[in-house]
């Protein structure tokens, strides 16, 4: 068993700064020295009845999971390993992944000073590494009772697995001081609760946009999906009003909503 703890005073008091910010965020976070993985336990709250906006956080991961059934690599204090409960209308559901994606790439800025990029669909990259990365659960395919969107952000360099280190980065690592994590997770909430607003109030055209600015250095390129059967390489064009992303290929455009893409 789990059991939370009081919340450590930096980010208590970075949040309370921003506690105007936060939205729904604001009213309850629940901290763990040590977790299997801060989305699990963001569901069984979701499961239990938690309010959107909950957020669980933790100091370590010891089985934090990335997108694609891959490990998120979780050492203790290396990075900010955060979950949120949300219970989206059901026309904004398909473009949480997107919005999350901003709202970490502006979070990151806002607490850090550092320009960051994203690749779809949220994965936040500083050149050619990646910083950060978004997982969005939802409860069921139909009938969505709530999704828990999670995000990881690498903010020390740490005993990463060989194959993860040479294509990952973190906060410190390309800055060359210490980040606030306490005002990083502020940030990152605060922009949370607008972009997730921007979709309830019916500007998930606003999401989008600011989406492709940051994009914008992957659009245009060559992609393989793994597609269902043989993969399919194209060229990534655009996302669509749903967050799919339009690749253009020999044979006609597709929409991509889920899978791997590669980036060639
Ligand atoms: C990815 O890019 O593959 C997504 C990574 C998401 C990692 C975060 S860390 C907090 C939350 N708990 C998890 O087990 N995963 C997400």
């Amino acid at each position: 068993m789990n059991l939370s703890q009081p919340l450590p005073p930096e980010f208590g008091e970075a949040l309370a700064r921003a506690a105007d910010r936060l939205g729904a965020f604001a009213r309850e976070i629940v901290w763990y020295a040590d977790v299997s993985s801060t989305n699990d336990e963001a569901a069984a709250l979701a499961e239990g009845g938690a309010a959107e906006g909950t957020v669980v956080a933790a100091y370590a991961q010891s089985a934090g999971r990335g997108r694609q059934g891959r490990v998120w690599a979780s050492p203790a204090g290396a990075g900010l390993y955060v979950s949120t409960v949300l219970r989206p209308p059901p026309d904004a559901v398909s473009m949480l992944t997107i919005a999350a994606g901003v709202a970490v790439a502006e979070g990151v800025q806002a607490a850090a000073g550092l320009r960051v990029d994203l690749k779809w669909p949220n994965d936040v990259y500083v050149g050619p590494r990646k910083l950060a990365g978004v997982l969005a659960e939802a409860s069921a395919v139909r009938d969505i009772q709530y999704v828990i969107l999670g995000f990881g952000i690498n903010v020390m360099p740490a005993a990463y697995p060989p194959e993860i280190a040479a294509r990952a980065t973190s906060l410190e690592a390309e800055l060359g001081r210490p980040v606030d994590r306490g005002l990083l997770l502020a940030e990152c909430l605060a922009a949370l609760a607008r972009r997730y607003g921007d979709l309830r109030d019916g500007r998930g055209d606003v999401v989008c946009g600011v989406w492709r600015m940051r994009a914008a250095a992957s659009l245009g390129r060559r992609v393989r999906w793994a597609a269902p059967g043989a993969p399919i390489d194209g060229t990534a064009d655009d996302i669509d009003a749903t967050g799919a992303l339009i690749v253009r290929t020999d044979a006609g455009t597709i929409r991509v909503t889920s899978g791997e893409v590669v980036w060639m």
